[in-house]
C-alpha cells in the first residue's frame, strides 16, 4: 500500500522537527536585496549570496531584457546537439580573460560544474584527495567518479600530505578543495596546497563558488587572491552568488576546458542557461571590470559587521571573509535564534546538521554590498537585543 510504503518518509520528517533540523522555506514576496517582504512585512536580509547586491541591478534586469528580445527565452536544447548560441561562447570568454585563465566552460551551476569537472578527471582506480569539509558538490563529483576519496583534515598541509605518502606511488590523483569555505568563512591555504599538488604531480582543483567576486583584484577569485595563475589546473566558478544571476563555469587549460566539452556529463545532457541569465552575467562581468567599488564595500561591511559581533561577546569562529558564521552548537538553539531574529525583523537562516557537522549549528550571516551602515546597525542592535534575551552572550 503506498501510504505505509512512504510512512518511513513521514517518520524522518517527524525526526527532523523533533532534532530542530527541519528547514522551514522562507517565502519571499519582493526582489532579493538588502531587505527583503515576507508576510507584507520588509525583513533585513543576511541570507543570501548575493554579496555584490546584483540579482536586481538595473543594468543586469535591462541586458536580460534586451535578450530576450534578440535571443528569446530558451537554448533549445544540450548545446552539443541545438548548437551553442554565440552568446554563450561569448560569456566563455568574457569569464576567462576576467579571470586571466586559458578557457572556460559554462554550466548551468555550480554543483553541476563540479558533477562534471571531478568524474572526467579521475575515475576507477585514481585517487581523490579532499578536504573534509569540502562543500557538497565536490562531495557528490567525487563519488560520480568511482575514483578512491581519501580525506584531509580541514585545511590542513601536514595531513594532506601524511596521507599522500600513505597512499604512494599512484596513478592519476586529483587534489581538490573549496577555496572559501561555505560555512565558516576560512580560506584554503591554497599557497602550500599548490606545492605539494606540484611535488606529487596532483592535478590541483578549487572551488571558488565563494571567492567568486569576492577575493582577489576587484573579485577575480582566491587564485588571483594568491596569485597562482597559472599554476591550479583546474577552477569551478558559480555565477549564482557575487555574479547575482545562476549558472557555473569551468576556468582552467585550454586542454582540460576542451575535454569537458567532450566528457562533462551535465554539458552533454543538459540543457545550457537561458539567454537572459547569459546576458545579466556579461553585464555583472562588464560592472566588476570597470571598478572595485562593490567589491571593496563588501569587504568594508563585512569588517564593520564582524568587529562588532565579536565586540558584543559572539562567537564568530574563524571567519577571513564576509561570511560571518555565529556559532551557537546545538541545533535547537539555533533554530530558536533565527525565529527571534526574525520576529524582531532580521532573516537570518539556523544552519545545522547536514550542512554542518553535528553540534557546530550557527547562524550564518551573509553580509552584502548593498547593505547600508543604517542597515549594519540596525541588525547589530537586534542581535545584541536577541543574544542576551537567549543568554548567548
Ligand atoms: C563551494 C560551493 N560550490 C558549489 C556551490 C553550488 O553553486 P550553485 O548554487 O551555482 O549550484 C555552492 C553553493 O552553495 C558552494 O558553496
Amino acid at each position: 500500500m503506498p501510504k505505509q510504503k512512504l510512512q518511513w518518509i513521514t517518520d524522518e520528517l517527524s525526526s527532523l522537527k523533533a532534532q530542530g533540523l527541519f528547514t522551514n522555506i522562507r517565502t519571499l514576496e519582493s526582489p532579493q536585496g538588502a531587505r527583503i517582504t515576507v508576510n507584507g512585512e520588509s525583513k533585513l536580509n543576511f541570507c543570501s549570496n548575493n554579496y555584490l547586491g546584483l540579482a536586481n541591478d538595473p543594468r543586469l534586469k535591462k541586458a536580460a531584457q534586451d535578450a530576450i528580445e534578440r535571443w528569446g527565452v530558451g537554448p533549445g536544447a544540450v548545446r552539443t546537439i541545438a548548437g551553442t548560441m554565440s552568446f554563450h561562447t561569448e560569456l566563455e570568454e568574457r569569464l576567462a580573460k576576467f579571470k586571466g585563465a586559458e578557457a572556460t566552460i559554462s554550466f548551468q551551476s555550480g554543483f553541476t560544474a563540479n558533477l562534471a569537472t571531478i568524474p572526467a578527471l579521475v575515475g576507477k582506480g585514481d585517487l581523490i584527495f579532499s578536504d573534509a569539509l569540502n562543500h557538497a558538490s565536490i562531495i557528490d563529483g567525487c563519488r560520480l567518479s568511482r575514483a578512491k576519496i581519501i580525506p584531509y583534515k580541514h585545511n590542513d598541509v601536514d595531513d594532506l600530505r601524511r596521507v599522500v605518502a600513505e597512499n604512494s606511488p599512484f596513478n592519476k590523483a586529483l587534489l581538490v578543495t573549496d577555496g572559501v569555505f561555505s560555512m565558516d568563512g576560512d580560506i584554503a591555504p591554497l599557497d602550500k596546497l599548490v606545492e605539494v599538488a606540484e611535488e606529487h604531480g596532483l592535478i590541483f582543483m578549487v572551488d571558488d563558488a565563494h571567492g567568486e567576486g569576492v577575493m582577489g583584484h576587484g573579485g577575480r577569485g582566491i587564485v588571483d587572491h594568491f596569485g597562482l595563475h597559472g599554476r591550479v589546473d583546474v577552477e569551478i566558478g558559480t555565477l549564482s552568488k557575487a555574479f547575482g544571476v545562476v549558472g557555473g563555469y569551468v576556468a582552467g587549460a585550454r586542454a582540460i576546458v576542451d575535454w569537458l566539452r567532450q566528457r562533462g556529463r551535465p554539458f552533454l545532457f543538459s540543457s545550457a542557461v537561458t539567454p537572459a541569465d547569459v546576458a545579466a552575467c556579461l553585464a555583472a562581468v562588464d560592472i566588476l571590470e570597470n571598478s572595485t567599488e562593490l567589491v571593496d564595500k563588501l569587504w568594508e561591511n563585512g569588517r564593520y559587521f564582524k568587529a562588532h559581533l565579536q565586540g558584543m561577546g559572539f562567537d564568530i569562529g574563524m571567519s577571513q571573509t564576509p561570511i560571518t558564521p555565529v556559532m551557537l552548537g546545538e541545533a535547537t538553539v539555533a533554530q530558536k535564534m533565527s525565529q527571534r531574529l526574525f520576529e524582531e525583523g532580521v532573516f537570518a537562516t539556523a544552519i545545522g546538521f547536514p550542512t554542518v557537522p553535528r553540534g557546530k549549528a550557527r547562524i550564518r550571516v551573509m553580509l552584502s554590498a548593498a547593505h547600508t551602515k543604517t542597515d549594519l546597525d540596525e541588525g547589530l542592535q537586534i542581535f545584541e537585543r536577541v543574544g542576551k534575551e537567549l543568554n548567548i552572550i
